[in-house]
């Protein structure tokens, strides 16, 4: 019996290929970044699987693979797949949760600890030579132990942060499209409106999906009813906040500053005036990037592929509808 055809868009490495051995013909894109459209059409003509890490698929992509079944999403965010437009093809989409969970909200508190203490202006001081005598207004930042954090999407992710937040006795609000009991009764955590979230957080952390709702969900009117002495930390997708805003806010002092591991546009340009400030941590979107949690991913995607070319529902279906069984 011959096997179904898959094409993997990045170089994924033995966790994933165990899964796709013996039960997918595939093939995998070995050179860097993300393969040039003409390519990835041409791999795509005849695949009935896709492993996808970072590229947009959309109308066209779909339409230039006519045999596809499943597209299989490396990572938990899916804002860059046109879920609407597979289901209307009947192609099935899948994502990443939960393997990943802990190591982003390691990578989200490490930014709030990182921007409250300024480890990285701090780091940058020292081997500039600039450390010459021990000041006590060197290098002030603010506590996190008992302060307020703020937290934007209370889903897994934005539970492990909350967490990590009970450790410093933080007091914890958040808000999203719905309540969580289970969460209230083991953080303690209160829903409140996001207005009065940024009025009354020293720490926002942003943990909610990228979609139409939450696009630019963060802007000038959000970022100046934030209080003065408060930090922004996005460790969600770049678009949820108004990137320009934020340099104004950053850079007139509105806020405090802010510790982001993910940007509008990525890989984020050098030219972007937010990483001029110093008050704004900035980190090459690696909140997923520990070697258990990027292992955990490759496995997971590469299973919910197989498991949908071999008929049996995948684990992490995200357009149930199209599911025929
Ligand atoms: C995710 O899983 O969504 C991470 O951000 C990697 O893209």
């Amino acid at each position: 019996m011959s096997l179904p055809k898959v094409y993997v868009g990045f170089a994924i490495w033995e966790a994933g290929l165990a899964v796709l051995r013996g039960n997918a013909d595939f093939e995998v894109w070995e050179g860097e970044g993300t393969p040039p459209k003409d390519i990835l059409f041409k791999k795509l003509a005849d695949a009935e699987g896709f492993l996808v890490g970072n590229i947009k698929v959309d109308e066209e992509l779909l339409s230039a693979a006519p045999k596809l079944k499943v597209v299989s999403n490396f990572g938990v965010g899916y804002d860059n797949i046109d879920v609407k437009a597979a289901s209307r093809r009947g192609v099935c989409v899948t994502n990443t949760p939960g393997v990943l969970t802990e190591a982003t909200a390691d990578l989200s508190f490490s930014l709030v600890l990182a921007s409250a203490r300024r480890l990285m202006e701090a780091n940058a001081f020292l081997r500039s030579g600039e450390w010459n005598i021990w000041n006590p207004e060197m290098m002030v930042g603010v506590d996190v132990f008992g302060a307020t954090i703020g937290i934007v999407g209370l889903g897994q992710i934005g539970q492990a942060v909350a967490r990590r937040a009970r450790g410093f006795s933080m007091n914890i609000l958040y808000s999203g499209n719905s309540r969580k009991p289970e969460a209230e009764a083991e953080f303690g955590a209160k829903y409140v409106a996001l207005d009065e979230l940024l009025r009354e957080s020293d720490f926002v952390s942003l943990h909610c999906p990228l979609n139409e709702k939450t696009r630019e969900l963060i802007g000038e009117r959000e970022l100046k009813s934030m209080k003065k002495t408060a930090i922004l930390i996005n460790a969600a997708r770049g678009a949820v906040v108004d990137q320009k805003a934020l340099f104004k806010a950053c850079s007139e002092k509105w806020i405090l500053g802010a510790g982001l591991d993910v940007f509008e546009k990525e890989p984020v340009p050098l030219d972007e005036p937010l990483l001029n400030l110093k008050n704004v941590t900035t980190l090459p979107h690696i909140g997923s990037a520990s070697r258990a949690s990027r292992d955990g991913m490759a496995s997971c995607a590469a299973s919910n592929l197989v498991f949908a070319l071999q008929g049996r529902r995948p684990q992490n279906l995200l357009n149930p509808e199209v599911w025929k069984g």
